[in-house]
């Protein structure tokens, strides 16, 4: 009986076409199937066999029980390594549709929970838009960049988001928008974040937290055999047999221009190779094109990264970190400085934690100098400047300890450490080594850096002892339980 020209009816209108377009009563069958899933995993992506394995025990446990809702999947890793693209293959396994939003930045509860329909330009939240768009009631939906959500006057939305993922809660789901309450529990919601830290403790406790802990080089090369470089080629517009790069080539490729934790730079440097090959194959170039190491340079110009091992000068030691973007090695350099004063000097943008952990490895150094064969007066006498290059990664936390400490060291015994060794641990003031997180990221990225000796906390051993061969394979892993263990392996 409106008027189709006045606003009332637009707005109604409008919110009846929504409630009547959501998939009230509408599911997909779950296809079970183990056998096929696995297929489709493997189909999709090189590696990640405790990735797999993770999911198919998963995907088991809903066939036992008749359905796999109940639970929240957290994938957790660096960027590129994979995550979106696994809840994609869990979706395509499990014959369920798939949507995708970002949470990342969300700072506004509506945006989770919708608007009330009194407000002008009211919009349904995220969840129930994707339930529109996918038109089933248990898609799988998946939330990326969990740990990037915000908070501000306009409500907490991870607060919102946990009513959404408690099970008990999401049966009646109410969206302000509708103001109607949906059934929400047959979804299966699919985390992706890149740290656990900055995610509130009510969410992370919800959720079954799986790994991805970033690729070695071999693993980096299997991938962009069977995935990155087909695909990059058929961008091009290149006939596969127009182009062909040698395994070696790809290593060279990944160690020079590359060295990331996920794939996506490496991605990138097949797609300029292929987009070169492209402009010589329309130039009339009859000849098949060919990449190995050696010709590298004229389609991606000179490497990025050399491939020295790690620098053993006095007073520098390789440590090893973990951020959101991986793990990585990290020098720490230790130099004096010629004035007449004595004294301690840190620079390299380091946290907080950091910083403290500089002055206890300062402290316990100069305090214990005797006992590790120095001059007991070396920094009564000296200035001394502290340094952790590379301004532009983010440093903090404990773990760089025992690498600090060694750095002072070997600036006090005016002596190179004598294995090229990576570390990582806290250091007390009594000389206590203390247990330090990521370590499978670190010796990812210690194998990435060339290392072949790696110094952990003696209470790492069981996270030492789980790593799968591959990767510890080739490594010599010594344990630390007192700063003196560490003395030993460098200077014994
Ligand atoms: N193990 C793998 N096998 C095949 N492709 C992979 C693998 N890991 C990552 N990729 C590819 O790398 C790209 C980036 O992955 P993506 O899922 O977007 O990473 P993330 O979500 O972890 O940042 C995608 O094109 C993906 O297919
Ligand atoms: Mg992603």
């Amino acid at each position: 009986m409106l008027e189709t020209g006045s606003p009332e009816y637009a707005v109604i209108r409008n919110y009846l076409d929504w409630a009547t377009s959501l998939p009230w009563d509408t599911t997909s069958a779950d296809n079970l199937n183990l056998p096929r899933a696995r297929e489709i995993l493997d189909a999709d992506h090189a590696g990640l066999d405790d990735v797999k394995e993770r999911i198919i025990e998963f995907l088991a446990v809903g066939k036992l029980r008749g359905g796999v809702a109940g639970s929240i999947i957290l994938l957790v890793g660096p960027p590129g390594v994979g995550k979106t693209s696994i809840g994609r293959s869990v979706a395509k396994a499990l014959d369920r549709q798939f949507y995708r939003f970002s949470v990342g930045g969300m700072r506004d509860e509506a945006e989770i929970k919708g608007h009330r329909r009194t407000y002008i330009g009211a919009m349904p939240g995220k969840f129930v838009q994707a339930l529109k768009e996918v038109g089933t009631k248990n898609p799988v939906l998946m939330l990326d960049e969990i740990d990037k959500i915000g908070g501000s006057y306009h409500g907490d939305p991870a607060s919102a988001l946990l009513e959404v993922l408690d099970l008990e809660q999401n049966a009646d789901f109410l969206d302000h928008y509708p103001d109607l309450r949906f059934d929400l529990s047959e979804a299966l919601f699919i985390g992706t974040a890149n740290q656990l830290d900055t995610i509130p403790r009510p969410l992370l406790d919800r959720m079954e937290i799986i790994r991805l802990p970033g690729y070695i080089t071999e693993e980096k090369v299997a991938i962009a055999r069977q995935h990155l470089w087909p695909r990059q080629v058929e961008r091009a517009g290149l006939q596969p047999g127009q182009i062909k790069i040698s395994d070696a080539g790809l290593t060279a490729l990944i160690n020079g221009y590359a060295r990331e934790s996920g794939v996506r730079g490496l991605e990138k440097q097949l797609g300029r190779i292929t987009r070169k090959a492209a402009v010589k194959v329309v130039q009339g170039d009859p000849r098949r094109i060919s990449l190995g190491p050696r010709n590298l340079a004229a389609f991606v110009g000179q490497p990025m990264f050399k491939n020295e091992p790690p620098q053993r000068a006095t007073g520098v030691v390789t440590g090893l970190a973990w951020t959101s973007m991986g793990g990585a090695t990290l020098d720490v350099e230790a130099t004096q400085v010629h004035t007449k004063n004595q004294g301690f000097k840190l620079t390299g943008q380091l946290g907080e934690v950091m910083r403290e952990s500089a002055e206890i490895a300062y402290s316990y150094v100069s305090s214990n100098l005797s006992d590790f064969k120095g001059e007991p007066t070396f920094f009564d006498e000296t200035y001394v400047h502290l340094h952790v290059p590379e301004g532009a990664t983010p440093k903090d936390g404990p773990s760089a300890g025992v690498t600090m400490a060694t750095a002072l060291l070997s600036l006090a015994r005016g002596q190179r450490i004598k294995v090229p060794a990576a570390m990582t641990g806290e250091l007390t003031l009594t000389g206590k080594v203390l247990p330090v997180g990521g370590i499978r990221e670190k010796v990812v990225a210690a194998r990435r850096g060339g290392i072949r000796t790696l110094i952990l906390p003696a209470a790492n051993r069981a996270d030492a002892g789980e790593l799968p061969d591959y990767l510890t394979q080739g490594l010599t892993l010594r344990f630390a339980e007192h700063y003196s263990d560490v003395f030993n392996v460098v200077f014994g």
